[in-house]
């Protein structure tokens, strides 16, 4: 028997004809001898009949209903037969096969399946396993709809990414797996080498340094789909191993770049979804993303902003504020408006927010509630009515309305306010799920300096072209962020094509010259050699899909994903290896315990 059709084909226009299809045995009833199948493949379900008393003459009934009884769940299975209307009020309009069936005329059974830990059929509510179960058996897994949906948009999505990249003069070029450190900011996965005992190689953080070397190779456009490995705590948003969309280009400004990113979301959103989305995409900056937001990724789909009250309250004799002012912080208060939310946030949910505040990483949480025309609460004994009334005022607070004040050092409190922000809109329903709001998120400094040792730290890596004097007070870096609905899909920047400039990067973030040389003497002189000017940005592929798909981690839409614990559950890794390997590599054995895996318990952190 040879398939003619998938599980997913045949329509009412094929009634009659004789077909062969293969698939999976996903559900089997018995109706007074009369036995119904849904065959199951990648492109859908049909329903298969075996009717006793309707079999073509010679047929051996006996012995087809023995092949039968072996088709047990998830077993692998032949079937040929012909494709028949349904019994009327049998139909089933939710699936595409829904109008017909297949009456068997001969049966095979390819391969029995062990009975399946976990249910594959369209699942209700609370059925399905823990995920880690799940990925223990991630090719049963793979079976169900919802995976192979995930799988098809991913698979799609890449192919439109190449067309559109090929169509704009783009190549594609792979670059090594095996190689030196590059600084992401994570640790490295690093791999001994046999040949050279003690060294290592490292796998790439992302393929950063070659992709300028190929710009230094003249190559113009590049772009990959990158494998990417970072030795970080796995998040929903991060895996150990995810992929990118890495790109170059040479000779451009950063709003080249943009516009082909906004370009290239425009195609795949017309060729995923057959609409257009509006481009440009907003801009937005560093500064005000935070001081409005709460957030160098922020989520527009929902107000909720913050509004700065530093100077306002800078005469108000409340201590904890001026000890905050005093050092340098901030003063900040978000409205709750009496319609949107104030109301249905009780004294209770008050003192819950303020419990939680630490673990939004705020020092405290101020309330005032606008009552008679004033503002009221706990402290407001401690400012003056003037100054009750410019806050009243700056916030645009009217009866009802329940504001929230942040203080503290500006980072962390508006990073914390941040939290305490979308926790509000989650909690209060604020966020339409099917919105997509993108983002690029410009204008940001080139530095992070330490408030306690002084020490300088890139914003984004020391590859970002500086845009001033590395001497002066503040220095802006040619770099920036594509978000979507609060998640950073991608990075990108002009480079430094300098080397003296490259130089002076690294030394400013404290890094002495046997250091830069050690590391990154190659690539310095590599910018020697007429490196162009150029930049370029890198998309987070499995983050892009998952937000597309509404899915709540990546690891829906990665094929076989490390859990929370970075194991992977199917095959077992990380593993312990044999001795021999370890003393090939002139390695030193470690007698380690039983690895833990993790398990249902484990948790995201976010
Ligand atoms: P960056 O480190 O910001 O930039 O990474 C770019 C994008 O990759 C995705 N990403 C991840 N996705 C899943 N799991 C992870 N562990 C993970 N880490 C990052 C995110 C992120 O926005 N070389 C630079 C890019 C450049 O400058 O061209 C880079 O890698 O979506």
């Amino acid at each position: 028997m040879r398939r003619t059709n998938t599980c997913g084909e045949l329509r009412s226009e094929d009634i009659g004809k004789k077909v062969c299809l293969q698939g999976w045995v996903r559900f089997s009833r018995d109706h007074g001898g009369v036995a119904f199948i849904d065959l199951a493949d990648r492109y859908g379900i049909t329903q298969i009949v075996f009717d006793p008393e309707d079999v073509p003459k010679g047929t051996d009934v006996n012995s087809m209903s023995n092949t039968m009884r072996g088709f047990t769940r998830e077993s692998v299975v032949s079937i040929s037969g012909i494709v028949r209307k349904r019994v009327e009020g049998t139909e089933d309009g939710r699936n595409p096969t829904g109008e017909v069936e297949v009456l068997i005329t001969e049966a095979e059974l390819l391969n029995r399946s062990r009975s399946p830990p976990f249910e594959l059929g369209d699942q209700k509510e609370g059925v399905l396993p823990n995920e880690d179960t799940r990925m223990r058996y991630r090719y049963l897994d793979l079976r169900r709809t919802e995976v192979i949906q995930a799988m098809q948009t991913r698979s799609r999505f890449i192919h439109l990414i190449r067309e559109y990249m090929d169509k704009n003069d783009f190549l594609e070029i792979e670059t090594p797996i095996l190689a030196r450190s590059t600084p992401e900011g994570a640790r490295d996965f690093i791999v001994p080498s046999r040949v050279h005992p003690g060294t290592f190689y490292a796998l790439p953080q992302s393929p950063q340094l070659f992709k300028q070397m190929l710009m230094v190779g003249s190559m113009d456009r590049y772009y990959q789909i990158a494998r990417c490995f970072r030795d970080e705590d796995s998040r929903k948003d991060r895996q150990p191993e995810f992929t990118q969309l890495d790109m170059e280009m040479s000779f451009v400004d950063m709003k080249d770049i943009q516009d082909t990113i906004e370009g290239l979301i425009a195609f795949v959103w017309k060729g995923l979804y057959g609409t257009e989305i509006k481009i440009p995409f907003r801009r937005i900056g560093y500064k005000e993303a935070m001081e409005s937001y709460g957030s160098d990724k922020p989520d527009l789909r929902y107000g909720l902003k913050f509004v700065s009250l530093t100077e306002t309250v800078k005469d108000a004799p409340y201590d904890i504020f001026q000890r905050i002012l005093g050092a340098g912080g901030i003063v900040a208060g978000i409205n709750l408006k009496a319609d949107v939310a104030g109301e249905r946030i009780g004294r209770n949910d008050v003192d819950r927010y303020i419990g939680q505040a630490k673990k939004f990483g705020l020092g405290g949480l101020t309330w005032m509630r606008c009552k008679d025309g004033k503002l009221d609460s706990n402290i407001t004994k401690y400012f003056t009515p003037e100054i009750l009334d410019n806050i009243k005022q700056k916030m645009g607070a009217e009866e009802g309305d329940l504001l929230f004040l942040i203080a503290g050092p500006w980072k962390s409190t508006y990073e914390g306010g941040g939290a305490l922000r979308k926790k509000l809109a989650e909690d209060l329903d604020l966020i339409p799920a099917d919105e997509m709001q993108f983002l690029w998120m410009v204008d940001c400094p080139m530095f992070e300096v330490d408030p306690v040792s002084g020490k300088y730290d890139v914003f984004h890596h020391p590859f970002v072209l500086p845009e001033n004097d590395l001497n002066d007070k503040y220095v802006g870096g040619a770099c920036f962020d594509l978000c979507l609905n609060g998640n950073e899909l991608g990075s990108g920047s002009l480079r430094i094509h300098d080397p003296v400039m490259q130089r002076e990067v690294f030394r400013k973030i404290g890094m002495d010259d046997e250091k830069i040389e050690t590391d990154f003497g190659f690539f310095l002189e590599a910018l020697g050699y007429g490196a162009p000017p150029h930049g370029g940005i890198a998309l987070g592929i499995d983050r892009f899909i998952s937000i597309l798909l509404g899915k709540d981690t990546i690891r829906e839409v990665i094929a076989f994903p490390k859990n929370k614990k970075a194991v992977s559950l199917l095959d077992g890794s990380p593993s312990k290896v044999d001795d021999d390997k370890l003393e090939e590599l002139q390695i030193m054995s470690l007698s380690i315990g039983d690895i833990d895996f993790g398990g249902p318990e484990s948790t995201d952190e976010e």
